[in-house]
């Protein structure tokens, strides 16, 4: 299941430790090649040798020690790998790589690499339940990373509760589980343009206010990650946001919406996807105010006109580029949708209601349908975002080859 697969284990400094060995022995069992990065904290528990003669690859614990080979050998390792795996996790080992701390070999290698990685914490309930590793975690979920567990029940401590390390079966299983579906469901984008917008755009009032929407971004990056992952060559134009570009994206940051619309504008000709997941404000405020506004002691009328609409200027423009539009909806959702897409010619739109619990602005998931031309409906449950992202992928990729295959 697993042959022609490298995974780099990474082991640190936790009781769990000794669970490292028979993970090493179920994936090697599966025949994937091992190479493995032990912490200084971890061959305390487990000896290198050990993990040696389990994996039958190298073990590597010092940055610093005479390479066994030419190349700078955490960047060698980085690049060889198709996935990472953690486990144990230790809650130090996590918070470095939420704050990005390239200390010691491991965690530099984690900083390197460009394919998943999943971690599997093991520690002590009162460790696992500080808001400083639960804030952690969370970074590193949004960032995408897979984690499993932990599990409750007694711990090496003498404590009862939540933060045992899952059983070297299922997290075995949690790694074959991700190679199963992604070979299923790889998307080759090699040679593909997509462009994604995110975020909500601001328009200007006077120099220090604006007018905005509660968008996040998320959904936006989500979408440009996952088609970065799939070999595309993805452009973000994106509104402020608080997100670190995802890899390997190039970035264009714009404020308001006209902003927005002459960069897509720039660059919508050469484009072969173009996903519109930006909330664009539909009315700016008729004359900006070169000074602060200030109190008169009265009510004060604010004039509004009406912006630019991109994506139905995309969709009056375009020539052989596959539109998909983003609608968020309060209400009606589904007919609201519908209008919107016959309304603006976009070849898909994702539309959520965004007061549902689960869904919409800021959440890490959400609860989507996509809806066709041709009327057909498609319901997504509640997943996180980066899941709707990939799930998005496959299905654009799918519809726009049945749209060729008709035109042909
Ligand atoms: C006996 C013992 C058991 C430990 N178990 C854990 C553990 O399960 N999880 C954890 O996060 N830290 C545990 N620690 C603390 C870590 O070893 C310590 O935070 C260390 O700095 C982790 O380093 P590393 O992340 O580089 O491996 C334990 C320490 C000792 C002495």
């Amino acid at each position: 299941m697993l042959h022609g697969k490298h995974i780099l284990l990474g082991i640190t400094g936790g009781i769990a430790a000794y669970k490292s060995a028979e993970i090493a022995s179920r994936l090697r069992k599966l025949g994937a090649k091992i190479s493995v990065v032990m912490t200084e904290s971890a061959t305390k528990f487990i000896t290198p040798l050990t993990m040696r003669s389990i994996s039958s690859g190298p073990v590597y614990t010092d940055m610093f020690a005479e390479p066994k080979t030419w190349n700078v050998e955490h960047i060698a390792l980085a690049e060889a790998a198709d996935l990472v795996l953690v486990a144990p996790a230790s809650a130090n080992t996590l918070a470095k790589m939420a704050f990005g701390l390239a200390d010691n070999f491991l965690s530099t290698v984690l900083l390197a690499v460009q394919v998943p990685i999943f971690v599997a914490p093991a520690m002590n309930n009162a460790m696992y339940h500080h808001p400083a590793t639960q804030e952690n975690l969370k970074t590193l979920s949004e960032r995408g990373i897979h984690i499993i567990g932990p599990d409750s029940g007694f711990q090496a401590c003498g404590t009862e509760g939540v933060g045992r390390m899952s059983e070297p079966h299922v997290i075995v299983e949690e790694i074959e589980n991700y190679f199963r579906s992604s070979a299923k469901s790889s998307v080759d984008l090699k040679g593909e343009k997509v462009l994604v917008t995110a975020g909500g755009t601001r328009e200007m009032l006077d120099p220090v206010r604006y007018l905005g929407n509660l968008s996040s971004g998320k959904m936006g990056y989500a979408i440009a990650r996952a088609f970065a992952e799939a070999g595309a060559e993805v452009t973000l134009v994106t509104a402020p946001t608080s997100l670190t570009p995802p890899p390997g994206v190039k970035t264009v940051q714009v404020v308001s919406a006209q902003e927005m619309q002459q960069e897509v504008l720039k660059l919508f000709d050469e484009q072969d996807i173009v996903i519109k997941a930006a909330a664009v404000a539909d009315y700016r405020p008729a004359a900006f105010q070169e000074q602060k506004i200030k109190k008169t002691g009265q009510g004060l009328i604010l004039e509004l006109v009406q912006n630019p609409d991109i994506l139905k200027s995309l969709g009056e423009k375009k020539t052989h580029q596959f539109i998909v539009g983003f609608a968020a909806e309060t209400q009606n959702i589904i007919e609201n949708g519908l209008a919107k897409m016959r309304k603006k010619k976009t070849d898909m739109l994702v539309v959520n209601d965004v007061t549902a619990e689960g869904a919409g602005f800021g959440s890490d998931t959400n609860i989507v349908s996509i809806l066709f031309p041709d009327g057909q409906r498609m319901d997504l449950p509640q997943m996180s975002k980066l899941e709707v992202a990939k799930r998005l992928v496959q299905i654009i990729t799918a519809t726009r080859k049945k749209q060729q295959v008709r035109s042909d």
